[in-house]
């Protein structure tokens, strides 16, 4: 969803978070990012400029090592997250086939949100539950064996 009016966030619970740090060294980095995103779900851009001049820690380090974990997210998030595997086992068994199905019954491609924020959709390696191939996740839901015909209804169990 876009919008042409900035809205700025609440930087309250940034401002607690930097001073409950106590003294800021480059160790404090990954705690910092990982309070932030528990507080606002995601690491927006404005937080994390606050975050560097109340601490001092270098903006483009933080944007850096917030890329490169993949615990951490730049964008918002939906609600639910849905995870589907695109690994081997599941492939040979329809894995491209519920993607697709996600991808229509969502109307997103992977690494999207939905407009309504309930779903953002990712597709990853492997699940580690091969012989439930294909398999998908939904948060920490685990869906084995899933048929195209079968994904709105899965879908329909998450508000
Ligand atoms: S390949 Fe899909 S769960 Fe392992």
């Amino acid at each position: 969803m876009q919008s042409n009016e900035e809205v700025s966030l609440d930087k309250t619970a940034a401002l607690q978070i930097c001073e409950s740090m106590g003294e800021i060294t480059s160790d404090s980095l990954i705690p910092i990012l990982q309070q932030i995103q528990d507080a606002y779900g995601y690491l927006p851009e404005e937080i994390l400029f606050e975050v560097s001049k109340q601490t001092g820690l270098n903006a483009n380090q933080m944007y850096g090592v917030a890329t490169f974990y993949e615990q951490f997210h730049l964008e918002p998030r939906g609600r639910h997250t849905i995870k589907c595997c695109r690994g081997t086992a599941c492939h040979v068994r329809g894995g491209r086939e519920i993607i697709s199905a996600l991808e229509r019954a969502l109307d997103v491609e992977e690494g999207q949100t939905t407009d309504d924020m309930r779903f953002t959709f990712e597709t990853v390696a492997c699940l580690g539950t091969c012989f439930l191939a294909p398999v998908i996740m939904i948060n920490n839901d685990y869906y084995g064996n899933v048929k195209a015909g079968k994904i709105k209804s899965i879908l329909d169990r998450y508000e």
